[in-house]
């Protein structure tokens, strides 16, 4: 049995409103700021936060951690990353740098598909290792939930060693399957046949939702809903990417299907916005993607002013975003998407927490998992304006020290 651990005299600690999920238009902004607080976990749980004047004397084999100077945050939810990939894109991204645009190199064979190599030369012991040290990296980010997608397999044993190696690593498995047409096979149609046939049923065992790349050169709006009607009936949650470069018919048919929600969406225009907003669907905002492809920032104010329920993730992969950072998601979303830092907050916790089905996960109130982030600052918003600064000072998980700089 772990000891009980109490964080004691933290200048500030801040938590997004729990209830309901998601937060929606203004409730994305309500969070609570305690002064001069205190967390005591026990048994991997929360057991109070409150404020030190209110701290009831307590057994002596409580392990303290002293949180003077520092502000405490739940931990962070990164409902969207690719974590389980072999060899890198630095090349690539040198040429990008001197002009070339990701599609150009994608339609050239490059992009997905050169990662789809280097990770199907992996053995499933080394895409353990793989999977597990972006772990770390996320970790040491502040990120105590996280999904991770399949997708850089896009074969039967690779796809499901991902699946394997993600959820060995502590992520929430998404099969990724139809991400790209691997060079085996003739067509999108052709490869949807082998995916759902010979992926699918073992795929479904081991993920929890099924996420498809809708967008030109990958799958039509037809081969999606054939894709993802069938991972429904095999009991997934639905996730798409989409409008990342265009309009393609993402947003209705995530909502025809109920997905849980559509992701990237930087080319969505106003009655995509107004559809999203009318629904139960999230949108998953991924501004470090667009940052480091040099795209349009998504409409962010405008979804949240219209209602929907926003989401914020990294997009972690080595092709269009290489950062594990919430906090830096979160600056990007208060420099470039004009959202507040509350709530960017929130939708780095409870609502991304919301897509993955994740419990309480990105909250910190008694009865919720112990997990939460100690920031190098007196102030808890600066996890958004210390930009790509070295603000995770320590991260707790289920009750325990994680990581500690
Ligand atoms: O979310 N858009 C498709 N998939 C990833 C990129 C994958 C890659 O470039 O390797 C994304 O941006
Ligand atoms: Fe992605």
């Amino acid at each position: 049995m772990t000891p009980p651990l109490l964080v004691r005299d933290l200048a500030q600690l801040a938590t997004p409103a729990p209830v309901p999920r998601p937060r929606r238009g203004r409730a994305l902004g309500d969070v609570l700021v305690l002064e001069d607080a205190y967390v005591l976990c026990r048994d991997g749980l929360i057991a109070e936060v409150g404020r030190m004047r209110d701290l009831a004397p307590l057994a002596a084999d409580v392990v303290e951690v002293d949180g003077r100077g520092l502000s405490a945050v739940p931990g962070l939810v990164d409902c969207h990353t690719h974590p389980a990939w072999g060899g890198d894109r630095v090349t690539e991204f040198s040429l990008r740098a001197g002009g070339a645009s990701y599609e150009e190199l994608h339609a050239a064979g490059g992009g997905i598909l050169s990662t789809v190599l280097a990770t199907r030369a992996l053995d499933e012991t080394a895409l353990c290792e793989c999977v597990r040290r972006h772990a770390g990296w996320m970790l040491r980010h502040g990120t105590t939930t996280w999904e991770g997608k399949s997708g850089y397999g896009l074969d039967h044993d690779t796809e499901l060693a991902s699946l394997r190696a993600i959820r060995a690593a502590g992520g929430s498995p998404t099969w990724l399957g139809a991400h790209a047409v691997p060079p085996e096979f003739a067509d999108a149609d052709a490869y949807l046949e082998y995916a759902l046939a010979e992926v699918l049923p073992a795929a479904a065992e081991i993920a929890s939702a099924a996420d498809v790349f809708l967008e030109g050169g990958a799958f039509d709006a037809k081969q999606a809903r054939r894709y993802l009607a069938a991972c429904a009936d095999a009991g997934l949650a639905l996730r798409l990417h989409g409008d990342q470069f265009a309009e393609a018919g993402s947003i209705p048919l995530a909502v025809e299907l109920g997905a849980r929600s559509v992701d990237h969406l930087e080319a969505t225009r106003d009655a995509g916005i107004r559809a999203l907003a009318a629904s139960d669907v999230t949108a998953v905002l991924l501004p470090a993607s667009a940052l480091f492809l040099g795209r349009p920032m998504p409409p962010a104010r405008a979804l949240v002013d219209a209602g929907a329920a926003v989401a914020l993730a990294t997009d972690f992969n080595p092709g269009s975003a290489f950062t594990e950072s919430l906090p830096l998601v979160a600056s990007l979303a208060c420099t470039q998407l004009r959202l507040t830092p509350e709530e960017a907050l929130t939708a780095v916790t409870v609502n991304a927490a919301h897509v993955l089905d994740a419990g309480r996960a990105g909250e910190l109130s008694a009865g919720s998992s112990a997990d939460l982030v100690l920031l190098d600052a007196p102030d808890w918003r600066y996890l958004a304006y210390h930009l790509a600064g070295d603000v995770v000072h320590t991260v707790i998980l289920g009750g325990e020290v994680a990581a500690v700089r």
